[in-house]
């Protein structure tokens, strides 16, 4: 029998399959086929404060417009009292799943405000969640604006959420940092639990026929993976906070690169929407397929073997064999 377990963000996981934020992961019943298929956490869909700002806007302009013209607007309730907003919705989703599903629930949280990110965070907290990711999917458009400047932004986010919450915090980062391994540095100064390597941009596209942009989102592919099984390998060890992997990981051997450079778990997405939740069942199948087959008895065993710190061609993990794999071609 294979020890498939793993540790993330100090929780204690069967296995290191983690349902990554998607639609699957903000419908009850999905969420219930990925716990049954064997993944051994979930992170929710992330709860937007921008839509919450927005829709207490049209919230305030309709309130407003009821009460014009109407001769008692005091007394006058236009809003039902059992109206739901976008907070008590997705907090009632976090309190269900908690109370319906074995897994740790992860929730998910991109804000704009520092009040809005703290206020959130400490909801969410309340609510039960098991742990929070952030998910700053900040853009620096602002040219005048500088790569210190973007990074003390991420920084002091977390210290300020670190003093308000007790739960295990992980940020979701891009891959467009200067120094990476820096910038997982400073973070675990700062107290982070974690990180999860890494968000996918999405990329607007220029519509030639109205020659506007047009947002779109499109599924990862196993390409992608290999950008996050580097760092994750060049990080282990050297750092002390857990890693996840998230981009791209659609195949049980993409899942156990990520486990031999050095990944606490590697999150599924786009390979859940396009296959099923129950697909989670075959990868678990497959990788403990190849562990019994190369006699390993743990996942722990095997995570980080391969990381730069232990693998036989450290070098490798940078740019040693740039030249050769140019030429390779
Ligand atoms: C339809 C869809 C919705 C997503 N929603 C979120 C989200 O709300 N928050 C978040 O952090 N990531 C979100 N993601 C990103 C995924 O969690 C995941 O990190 C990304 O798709 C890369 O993993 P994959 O290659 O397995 O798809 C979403 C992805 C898709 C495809």
């Amino acid at each position: 029998m294979i020890d498939t377990t793993t540790t993330y963000l100090g929780l204690a996981l069967k296995n290191p399959l983690v349902a990554a934020s998607s639609p699957l992961t903000g419908n009850l019943e999905d969420a219930k086929r990925l716990e049954n298929a064997g993944v051994s956490a979930i992170v929710l869909p992330s709860l937007f404060e921008e839509t919450i700002q927005h829709e207490q806007k049209q919230l305030e302009q309709y309130v407003h417009s009821q009460s014009f013209g109407h001769f008692e607007a005091d007394s006058y309730h236009p809003v039902p009292e059992d109206y739901n907003n976008e907070l008590d919705n997705y907090l009632d989703h976090l309190q269900r799943l908690k109370s319906e599903l074995d897994i740790p629930v992860i929730a998910s949280l991109n804000g704009v405000s520092n009040t809005g990110w703290i206020n959130y965070a400490k909801e969410l907290m309340d609510a039960g969640a098991d742990a929070l990711e952030l998910n700053v999917y900040y853009v620096a458009a602002n040219h005048n604006q500088t790569g210190i400047e973007v990074e003390r932004r991420y920084l002091d986010l977390l210290k300020s959420l670190q003093q308000n919450i007790n739960i295990p915090v992980t940020m979701k980062l891009s891959s467009q940092f200067s120094s990476v391994s820096n910038m997982v540095k400073l973070l675990q100064t700062e107290g982070a639990d974690g990180v999860v390597l890494f968000n996918r941009f999405y990329q607007p596209d220029i519509d030639l026929d109205t020659l506007k942009l047009k947002p779109q989102i499109e599924l990862s592919t196993p390409s992608e993976a290999l950008l996050r099984i580097r760092w994750i390998g060049m990080l282990r060890g050297r750092v002390d906070l857990s890693l996840a992997a998230t981009g791209g990981f659609h195949t049980v051997e993409s899942i156990i690169k990520a486990l031999l450079a050095g990944a606490d778990a590697v999150y599924l997405c786009s390979v859940l929407l396009n296959k099923g939740p129950e697909y989670c069942e075959v990868l678990l199948k497959q990788l403990s397929d190849w562990l019994i087959e190369r006699e390993y008895e743990s996942i722990k065993q095997m995570q980080g073997s391969v990381s730069q710190l232990c693998a036989i061609d450290p070098a490798s993990y940078e740019h040693s064999n740039y030249i050769d794999v140019l030429k390779s071609y």
